[in-house]
């Protein structure tokens, strides 16, 4: 006779795989996979087998598929992973750990590929060379990508008022693009502001603005690779450039013993991975683990989101790079040394 048409026999081994997955079945999960099942598959509706475990809040599956080689960093058809889909703490915990162990044992090379904001990989040399175009709330490349947006006005805001914290003093900020988060330092009247632009565009606008006339401003016009021999030291220091990696940022965050007074704020635009939640708290926690290593900590500020980014914000830009409802604003700072 032959068998109903939902039976094990007519299953592929990774079906099965999905089925005791979703299950939680660790003993089947176990054999199937010794038997050779794929757990890299994707099932008809686009989902994995750790997709169907982190469902289904089963911990000990999601660990022996993950142990097994399931990607923690799949993407089901509506853009999210295995642990987007969990809403049980403990297989939460345990993929964001396996992600940041993968990521950190994954070192320089997989990370050149991460965009450090917005860019999306656009390459930085390719950005730099190319043209810009200027309008009231966005600055945008040659690709119709937004370089910068009027919407993270009072997220720039935020940031000045972070790394002005000390009372101004000397403050950095790498990156001009609308100039939104130097107005800002401006009204705390820092006693030397200075800001490095790579992009000749920006650059000559900050110039016909008046930005090279301000007393307690100087501008390095280059990219902060070149210009680093020119620096001192700073109380404040805010980071966000365009068309570079988290690799360009790391190496950025190499520099701040040099460049950041031991009392000094560090802060940078928090975009990475902003088109996904999970991934974003992978990439909150491996930059934050990274700093530790050069000795600073690293507060996550939520800033809500929601409600500055409507539909329209986004019309004519091709790409949106934030879609989560809350910001996390680091704010660095050397750690004490135990008394
Ligand atoms: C996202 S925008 C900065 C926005 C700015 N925080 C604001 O408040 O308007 C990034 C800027 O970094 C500049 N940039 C890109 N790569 C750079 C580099 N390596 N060094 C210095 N500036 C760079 C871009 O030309 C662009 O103007």
């Amino acid at each position: 006779m032959a068998a109903p048409p939902d039976s094990k026999a007519d299953k592929s081994p990774e079906e099965l795989l999905c089925a005791a997955a979703a299950a939680g079945n660790t003993d089947a999960i176990a054999e199937i996979v010794s038997s050779g099942a794929d757990p890299t598959y994707f099932d008809g509706s686009g989902m994995t087998p750790l997709m169907h475990a982190a469902t289904g809040g089963h911990a000990a599956a999601a660990r022996l598929l993950l142990d097994a080689g399931a990607p923690w960093n799949a993407l089901s058809p509506s853009g999210l992973s295995a642990g987007d889909l969990t809403s049980d703490p403990t297989t939460y915990d345990l993929l964001l750990d396996h992600a940041l162990r993968s990521e950190l044992i994954l070192g320089t090379v997989a990370r050149r590929q991460v965009p450090s904001n917005s860019s999306d990989g656009v390459p930085a040399e390719s950005y730099l060379d190319s043209r810009v175009s200027f309008s009231e709330d966005k600055v945008m490349d040659a690709d119709s990508k937004a370089v910068m947006m009027e919407w993270e006005r009072p997220l720039m805001e935020a940031h000045a008022r972070a790394v002005c914290s000390g009372g101004g003093g000397k403050v950095l900020n790498v990156g001009f693009g609308m100039g939104l988060v130097d107005q800002a330092i401006q009204r705390y009247e820092p006693e030397e502001h200075t800001i490095i632009e790579a992009h000749p565009e920006v650059y000559a606008r900050m110039l016909k603005l008046g930005w090279g006339e301000k007393k307690n401003v100087r501008i390095l016009f280059g990219r902060w690779q070149d210009v680093l021999p020119q620096l001192g030291s700073y109380d404040g220091i805010f980071f966000d450039t365009y068309g570079e990696y988290y690799e360009d940022m790391r190496e950025f965050h190499d520099q701040l013993p040099k460049l950041l007074k031991p009392d000094g704020v560090y802060s940078y635009f928090n975009g990475l991975c902003g088109d996904n939640a999970f991934f974003h708290v992978v990439y909150c926690q491996l930059v934050a683990l990274e700093l530790a290593s050069l000795g600073y900590s690293t507060q996550f500020i939520p800033l809500p989101v929601k409600d500055c980014l409507s539909e329209q914000v986004w019309e004519g830009v091709r790409q949106k790079y934030w879609q989560l409802d809350t910001y996390h604003l680091p704010v660095c700072q050397a750690e004490s040394e135990p008394e």
